[in-house]
């Protein structure tokens, strides 16, 4: 498998921050295995490997600022400099070669993001939610797929599918057809026109109604979905961002944010999202080829998946290749 440079160079979730504690944990990002861990300046991901003997960092454990190997006790300082070998005096060199491959972390809203190649041009995305004070926002997930990162996007995309799959919840399929509607393609990504759907129960209070779809894809494996209803103004956003694993395997971090329902219990909405979600996972799994096919030749196209067509167009132009054909 080639790098995929395109998601090396994007920012991607891959915990919560509170996950990060006292000890080392081990994530797999692109393909590549990650330690995080915390010392008292920062987070730090490092590729989760002990140049000594290949040994897993993240069966270490953090001691004094430092992340110890597991295997022969080599300390690592927040910089990923091997600061202590204990098989030779204190005082004896330590090559510059010992030391850890550093990458790119922070933590914002909540989540903890990394970053494996360095990029002037990408940014955490741009969810405004999250700093909007009449929005109540919690988090749901990781959600994990066996499923290629852009065909969960697509998924998630995926307007046809409603009163089907989620019938009931998010559709009738008494009422299946979609209304005419388009995207617009920028350099930053796709936003579709908003798309009025009926449903039976769009957001897990029992309120069937209009609501008025609007999707955007803001990054390749990050997308948001803003539904209003239209007679009441109650927005309910979800922010869906997908860790790519490995090309077949994928998490889903999911923010929801409301500004209506404040005294509700969050685990309604969560929960919710939770049932829905597993009525996808099991179409997803199910997807062949498992690689989102980017020739539009390769399946077929209705009006409705217009989201989809352009999705894959920029996928294309934008040169994401991981989870593609
Ligand atoms: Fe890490 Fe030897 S493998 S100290
Ligand atoms: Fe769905």
């Amino acid at each position: 498998m080639v790098a995929d440079l395109v998601l090396m160079g994007e920012w991607h979730p891959v915990a919560f921050s509170e996950e990060i504690q006292d000890a080392p944990i081990g994530r797999i990002l692109l393909g590549e295995r990650l330690v995080l861990f915390r010392n008292s300046a920062s987070i730090h991901a490092w590729k989760d490997l002990c140049v000594h003997r290949g040994a897993a960092l993240s069966l270490g454990k953090v001691v004094d600022d430092t992340l110890v190997c597991p295997y022969h006790g080599w300390r690592y300082d927040g910089s990923g400099a091997c600061v202590r070998i204990p098989q030779q005096k204190p005082e004896q060199s330590i090559t510059r070669q010992a030391c850890a491959v550093t990458y790119e972390s922070l933590e914002k809203h909540g989540l903890v993001w990394v970053r494996l190649r360095p990029s002037s041009s990408s940014e955490i995305p741009y969810y405004k939610e999250f700093e909007d004070d009449k929005f109540r926002t919690v988090f749901c997930g990781p959600y994990a797929l066996n499923a290629s990162a852009p065909r969960v996007i697509e998924n998630f995309l995926d307007v046809g599918h409603l009163a089907f799959l989620h019938e009931g919840y998010l559709g009738d399929s008494a009422f299946p057809e979609i209304p005419d509607y388009n995207v617009t393609v920028t350099d930053d990504g796709i936003r579709s026109d908003e798309i009025d759907l009926f449903q039976p129960d769009p957001d897990s209070t029992g309120n069937s109604g209009i609501a008025r779809y609007v999707y955007e894809v803001l990054k390749p494996t990050t997308a948001r979905l803003m539904k209003t209803n239209p007679l009441t103004g109650d927005v309910f956003s979800i922010l869906f961002s997908v860790m790519p694993v490995e090309e077949r395997l994928s998490k889903v971090y999911v923010a929801l944010s409301r500004n209506y329902a404040f005294d509700a219990p969050d685990d309604q909405f969560t929960s919710f999202q939770t049932f829905i979600l597993e009525q996808d996972t099991l179409i997803l799994e199910s997807q062949r080829p498992e690689l989102l096919p980017l020739d539009l030749q390769s399946e077929l196209h209705l009006k409705p998946d217009r989201l989809s067509i352009a999705y894959r167009n920029w996928l294309k132009t934008s040169r994401v290749t991981w989870g593609t054909a």
